[in-house]
């Protein structure tokens, strides 16, 4: 594991071990004084070929956190625009020496592709509808504070399951931790072979979230539907959209999450966003801590495994 790529591959120790390391990043970034000297000298480069608000603010933050230079390459304003390919620009960037590469892009395994090319650690920041891992991994931190545990838990993944990375790489982990997993989705909105994952399957909101402990909402990715089916958000919002009368199906105590960016109103009601069972302001926090944890365990250890 010189990479983080994926969940996939990841060992139920492995992950409690990142889970660990991640909750001493937590202690550090609620100091006043939150620079440390970990990876001092050491140099960061974030590359993202897609639009993202909280991964990519993250990753820089967990990395200056660390004492990194961190550089944020600006792909709308780099050579990609000209033409470049992927393996060009990674072996660019290369050849300056990075000690981590932090990478999105739109395709189901560019990043991969990119590992074989560059002579660090690469991170998977969301490749397609592929993996997101550190986003399954800071959902687990979230959930294992907040619960005590992961494992025996019954989590509701609910909605557009078929273009979402983050479902896959949640689907792999919380599999890993033991925990039992639902997916509630419209048949449209569910890749094939869905059922295969480890997962139950489910098309109304109230038969999947029926006792659940989280339910874990997933943002309708209009943008990847072109030329395929787009449903009326009129028509989402009332059968899959989160509102208070669905939510009663789950655990009085259930969490509520969110990867963002979330469309309100249309997989969830602002309300139950904004209410006393959300935690998705707590995503964002534990999603600096997680890759804090990562980059460290990678960079010093120079692999994720203990
Ligand atoms: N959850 C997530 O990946 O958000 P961004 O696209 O804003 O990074």
């Amino acid at each position: 594991h010189r990479h983080l790529l994926g969940i996939k591959g990841l060992s139920e120790p492995d992950i409690h071990y990142l889970l660990d390391q991640a909750d001493e990043a937590v202690k550090i970034s609620r100091q006043r004084e939150k620079k440390t000297t970990t990876l001092r000298g050491l140099t960061q480069i974030n590359l993202f070929f897609e639009s993202s608000t909280r991964t990519q603010a993250s990753f820089e933050l967990a990395g200056k956190r660390l004492g990194a230079d961190v550089m944020n390459m600006s792909v709308a304003n780099s050579s990609v625009k000209k033409g470049e390919t992927l393996v060009d620009t990674a072996m660019t960037l290369n050849a300056m020496r990075p000690d981590v590469l932090v990478v999105r892009h739109s395709s189901a395994g560019a990043v991969a592709l990119l590992s074989q090319k560059v002579g660090c650690p690469v991170i998977n920041a969301g490749d397609g509808a592929h993996e997101h891992p550190t986003q399954a991994l800071l959902d687990a931190l979230t959930i294992r504070r907040a619960k005590g545990k992961v494992g025996r838990l019954t989590v509701a993944i609910c909605g557009d399951v078929l273009h979402s990375r983050v479902a896959r790489s949640n689907i792999l982990l919380l599999n890993a931790l033991g925990a039992r997993v639902r997916v509630v989705a419209p048949s449209t909105l569910l890749p094939s072979g869905i059922a295969d994952m480890g997962v139950e399957v489910f098309q109304r909101m109230e038969d999947g979230l029926k006792d659940a402990d989280v339910v874990m909402m997933l943002r309708l990715q209009r943008e990847r539907m072109a030329g395929s089916f787009v449903p009326s958000v009129r028509e989402y919002f009332r059968y899959f959209g989160l509102d208070a009368e669905k939510l009663k199906s789950a655990k009085e105590d259930a969490l509520v999450m969110h990867p963002g960016p979330m469309n309100r109103g249309v997989e969830i009601a602002s309300d139950i966003a904004d209410g006393p069972q959300s935690v998705i302001e707590q995503q964002v926090e534990m999603g600096v801590a997680v890759r804090m944890a990562v980059m460290e365990t990678l960079m010093l250890h120079g692999e994720l495994a203990r």
